[in-house]
């Protein structure tokens, strides 16, 4: 790089480029930001900050040195693709936690309470109260206990759901009745009367919320995808909600985005749907990390949030 300054690269929304970029010209001037497609000297770039990152553009960036993915899941970027030996890094930051708190707490009180159903009584002015069992008697089972996840437990057990968690390697939690391995998700279906998937996207966890899983649960247990729209197996969901073995969903993300026009899940009375707003990276907050990342970097630390590419997250 010499006396050059070094280049970040921001490929994604275009509006969170413009406000990082607004940020990072009074945080951070010795780095200069650029908004894809205007790469400019294309030697200089060092950092990419991407949601995906188009065929190509590695061939025309010899310098770069880190790969920094601007949301919480690296599973839209075609692992094999990227060039090896460069740190890859998912999205730490505190808006996001907040947000997956805040979304486990609406999904799981709304099929406790019955919403969904309420919505549809709604709909045809019927006035009808439902019987609900209380929190205290309403596992929750949470797959997936990393940051995300271990901030949408707490949520849930200060609201006084009971909560089991499961994780691919073996973990202790206070508070949380943690399970792993395939053993330990047998054992945390059979108790979970709302699943909430919050699972990192890998060759491993895709298709895992399909009619197999579906019939561990007990009978009318409900479901919150907040993870990838590849989690879930959409026809299996569909049958377990017509056999009732399911009695209610709320999804965030969708194998196809935005959910294709027509789309059976559309108009569901026992689906709510949100449309992949879950979570979403502050701007503050999200540069912050980002640069608090990129120095640590320059000073040879550890990344938060360097994902190990042989697991894939
Ligand atoms: C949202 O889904 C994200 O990955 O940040």
């Amino acid at each position: 790089m010499g006396t050059k300054r070094a280049a970040i690269l921001y490929i994604g929304r275009a509006d969170r480029g413009e406000a990082w970029a607004k940020i990072m010209r009074t945080e951070a001037p010795d780095l200069d930001f650029r908004i894809f497609p205007e790469i400019g000297a294309a030697e200089e770039i060092a950092y990419l900050a991407a949601w995906t990152i188009p065929s190509g553009l590695f061939g025309q960036i010899p310098n770069l040195r880190a790969i920094f993915s601007v949301g919480a899941g690296v599973d839209q970027l075609d692992l094999a693709s990227l060039p090896p030996g460069l740190p890859l890094v998912r999205m730490i930051e505190p808006a996001l936690v907040c947000d997956i708190a805040g979304y486990v707490a609406m999904a799981a009180l709304m099929l406790q309470r019955r919403m969904p159903e309420y919505l549809t009584l709604g709909r045809s002015g019927t006035w009808r109260a439902l019987i609900a069992p209380p929190v205290s008697e309403t596992p929750v089972g949470l797959l997936g206990l990393g940051m995300l996840g271990q901030a949408a437990a707490a949520s849930l057990t200060a609201l006084g759901f009971p909560m089991l968690g499961w994780s691919r390697s073996p973990r202790k939690i206070a508070g949380i009745d943690c399970h792993a391995g395939p053993d330990g998700l047998a054992a945390l279906l059979g108790q979970s009367r709302i699943l909430i998937c919050l699972l990192p996207l890998t060759g491993e966890t895709r298709g895992i919320l399909n009619a197999a899983l579906f019939a561990q649960l007990p009978r009318g247990a409900g479901l919150v995808n907040l993870g990838r729209g590849g989690h879930l197996i959409e026809a299996d969901l569909l049958a377990a909600l017509e056999s009732g073995q399911i009695s209610a969903a709320v999804l965030d993300v969708f194998e196809t985005e935005p959910l294709p026009a027509g789309h059976p899940f559309w108009n569901h009375p026992r689906i709510v749907i949100t449309p992949h707003i879950g979570a979403v990276t502050g701007t503050e907050t999200g540069i912050a990390a980002l640069l608090a990342n990129i120095r640590r970097f320059e000073r040879g630390e550890r990344l938060e949030g360097e994902v190990d590419r042989g697991r894939g997250y």
